[in-house]
């Protein structure tokens, strides 16, 4: 036997243990959405996230996440767009910042919006609102104001509260040139007011406020069972892509067990599995 015959098969024998048959066989589906999604800081998130190289599919329609610059993941919710600041999908909680207020809340975006929890999202404690008012005419209200460099706009003001501009108050907050409210972490407003509103508004945008996702009971099950959970495009029909294939539910299992949860689509029903 000369030596690169040998080597030759040495790479072979290599190649067949380090990747053995069944992984070849492996379900296209499984393989896919065993992939975490990744950026920046955020890592290793599984369903129900989505976005840039991971499928729609292994997620769920409400959770897609956009890679800024390779930096960060972002999340549009009822479009406005919100930088993600981490995600910790053992307590299904997120942080988030709106993207266009991260630099400074002089020029927001789109103007008159609030935030509303979308489904399947609430807020985790600690959360209030924070209401910025824009170009206001000179007014005097209880509230703290901040100014934004070369403008001539008007006065600014905030306040911590659902307040929102009676448009038909000529002379009230309604005579702003308009209004964002966001949520923030209750805690980062101890600080204010301080002696720079514009700092102490911008310190407490950044650090964004937490929101907790729904957990996905089906999910869990798919996956304590092995698989990867995925859904259709609607996000209606739930699958557990297993290594040999799609599941309505969980994968065969070697383990027998039972395992309960209320399934999502019928908040109040709990529902009990049999793995056999
Ligand atoms: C992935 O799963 C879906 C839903 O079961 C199925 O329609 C599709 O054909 C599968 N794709 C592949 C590549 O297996
Ligand atoms: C990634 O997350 C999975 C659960 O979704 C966990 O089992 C695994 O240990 C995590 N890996 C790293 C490197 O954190
Ligand atoms: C999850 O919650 C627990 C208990 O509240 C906390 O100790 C832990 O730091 C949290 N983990 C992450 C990653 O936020
Ligand atoms: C959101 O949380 C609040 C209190 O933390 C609770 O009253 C409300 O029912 C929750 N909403 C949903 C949809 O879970
Ligand atoms: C969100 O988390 C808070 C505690 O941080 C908890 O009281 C609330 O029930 C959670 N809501 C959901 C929908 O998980
Ligand atoms: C902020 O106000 C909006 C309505 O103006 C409301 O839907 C939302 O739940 C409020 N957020 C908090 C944290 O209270
Ligand atoms: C707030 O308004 C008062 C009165 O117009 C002004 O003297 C003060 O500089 C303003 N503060 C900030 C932080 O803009
Ligand atoms: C400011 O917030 C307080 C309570 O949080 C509320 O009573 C007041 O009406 C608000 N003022 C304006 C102008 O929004
Ligand atoms: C925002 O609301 C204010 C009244 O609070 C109104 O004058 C302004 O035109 C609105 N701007 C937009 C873009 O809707
Ligand atoms: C998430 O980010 C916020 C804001 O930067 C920070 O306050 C919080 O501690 C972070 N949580 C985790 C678990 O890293």
């Amino acid at each position: 036997m000369d030596l690169p015959f040998l080597l030759i098969s040495l790479l072979i024998i290599f190649i067949f243990s380090a990747f053995p048959s069944s992984r070849c066989k492996e379900d296209a589906n499984f393989t896919m959405c065993d992939l975490p999604y990744e950026c920046g800081n955020v890592k290793n998130l599984s369903f129900p996230f989505w976005g840039d190289g991971r499928p729609q599919s292994c997620g769920h329609p409400g959770f897609r996440l956009r890679c800024e610059r390779g930096e960060y993941p972002v999340m549009d919710i009822n479009e406005v767009e919100y930088r993600v600041l981490n995600v910790s999908q053992e307590n299904s909680t997120m942080t988030l910042a709106r993207s266009d207020l991260w630099d400074s809340p002089c020029s927001p975006g789109p103007v008159n919006t609030t935030f509303t929890p979308p489904l399947f999202f609430n807020y985790t404690q600690g959360v209030v609102n924070l209401t910025l008012f824009y170009h206001c005419p000179e007014l005097t209200f209880s509230p703290y104001n901040f100014t934004c460099p070369g403008d001539e706009g008007g006065t600014y003001f905030y306040n911590v509260s659902d307040f929102l501009p009676d448009v038909n108050q000529p002379n009230g907050l309604g005579a702003c040139g308009g209004f964002v409210q966001v949520p923030v972490f209750e805690a980062a407003l101890d600080e204010l007011p301080n002696q720079d509103g514009l700092e102490d508004v911008t310190t407490a945008l950044r650090e964004g406020f937490g929101l907790n996702y729904t957990e996905f009971p089906l999910c869990r099950a798919c996956e304590i069972s092995g698989g990867r959970c995925g859904t259709s495009d609607s996000g209606e029909t739930f699958y557990c892509f297993c290594r040999k294939g799609t599941e309505e539910l969980v994968c065969p299992h070697d383990t027998a067990g039972v395992y309960s949860f209320v399934d999502y689509r019928e908040r109040s029903q709990p529902v009990t599995i049999q793995f056999s």
